[in-house]
């Protein structure tokens, strides 16, 4: 199993004046700017009812205000999760894979689908999950959470239905070449254009594992 943080690095640096990225759908439990370095985006209360989402073949909305971000999300099966722990292990020890590997996304709104009852750790319909999205756009992790019940028979709303899977999309070279373009001395730039020639050295395509190793370690490099 993963050690989030230790793959990504522990948050140091961040700077508050910009709201790094937002996590749409499913709703957040709440945003705020200052808070989006600590553990769910420093919302520490589950919320209650919670919002009912697809156990197959759902759909995780964000939209990213850096020009190049890796993500990763994962849940947990607590009903009050208060730690990181409590997303890679149930409370009867057996492991949670992540729900989506590492992956890169550029600015702006990106959507990917998600299968909760293929990590095979039992979930079925009316199970009780709370959803963590891990967000690097090169100044350190950035959390937020939604408190989630999973239904067999309920569908995406169809205004949230995702036609391009931002965990299968190449990132393009728009995307790259704006980055490169924009380079300034501000550490966020630079550590995404890091990950991004990385990325373009070993021509990987994003939503690999191997992908999300190789800009986990970048990550770390530069932080
Ligand atoms: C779970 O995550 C925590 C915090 O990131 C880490 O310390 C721990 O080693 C992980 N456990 C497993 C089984 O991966
Ligand atoms: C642990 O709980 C999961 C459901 O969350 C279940 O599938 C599994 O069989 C349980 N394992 C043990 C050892 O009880
Ligand atoms: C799933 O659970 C919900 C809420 O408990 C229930 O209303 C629904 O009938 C269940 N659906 C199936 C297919 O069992
Ligand atoms: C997944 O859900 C979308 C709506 O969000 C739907 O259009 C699509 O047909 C569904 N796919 C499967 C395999 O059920
Ligand atoms: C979808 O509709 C809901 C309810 O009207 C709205 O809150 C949400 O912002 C819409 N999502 C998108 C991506 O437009």
């Amino acid at each position: 199993m993963f050690s989030f943080r230790g793959l990504l690095g522990a948050s140091v640096l961040v700077s508050t004046a910009m709201a790094h990225y937002t996590l749409d759908y499913p709703i957040s439990r709440g945003f705020d700017d200052d808070n989006e370095v600590n553990f769910c985006g420093g919302f520490n209360s589950v919320e209650n009812p919670r919002q009912p989402f697809p156990l197959s073949n759902g759909t995780i909305h964000i939209d990213s205000h850096h020009t190049l971000a890796t993500v990763v999300a994962y849940i947990s099966t607590s009903s009050n999760p208060t730690s990181f722990n409590d997303f890679n292990t149930t409370s009867n020890g057996t492991s949670i894979p992540l729900l989506t590997n590492f992956f890169q996304v550029p600015e702006g709104d990106s959507c990917w689908t998600v299968d909760m009852a293929g990590l095979n750790i039992g979930l079925t319909n009316g199970s009780l999950v709370t959803l963590q999205v891990q967000f690097d756009g090169g100044d350190g992790n950035l959390y937020q959470c939604a408190d989630l019940v999973l239904l067999s028979d309920f569908t995406t709303p169809s205004n949230e239905t995702c036609s391009s899977d931002a965990t299968t999309a190449s990132i393009t070279s728009t995307a790259t070449s704006s980055q490169a373009a924009s380079s300034t001395s501000n550490t966020a730039t630079s550590a995404a254009a890091t990950q991004s020639s990385g990325a373009a050295v070993l021509g990987v395509k994003a939503g690999s594992w191997l992908f999300g190793m190789v800009v986990g370690l970048a990550g770390v490099t530069v932080l």
